[in-house]
């Protein structure tokens, strides 16, 4: 599904990104574009991040010991 809209970046991509070795919220952004533009998506970014298994301290939000429910944008027709 499309985390952020504005550079078509699907969470998919973004745990790839993540498992290729990326650990930080600015390194996304850097090689993925990820809240770049808009920022809307940026919640949700950290959302996959933390989902991924990526520590707070880098993703830049806390631990939960539940699940968080992602984000979403949905891409509107032209
Ligand atoms: S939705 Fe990601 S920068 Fe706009």
């Amino acid at each position: 599904m499309i985390v952020c809209v504005c550079k078509s970046v699907s969470d998919r991509k973004i745990r790839a990104s993540i498992a290729d070795g990326v650990d930080s919220f600015d390194e996304l952004q850097f090689e993925l574009g990820v809240a770049s533009c808009c920022g809307k998506c940026a919640e949700s970014v950290r959302d996959v991040m933390l989902q991924s298994g990526v520590c707070a301290s880098r993703c830049g939000v806390e631990h939960y010991a539940q699940a968080v429910p992602l984000t979403f944008y949905e891409r509107k027709a032209a």
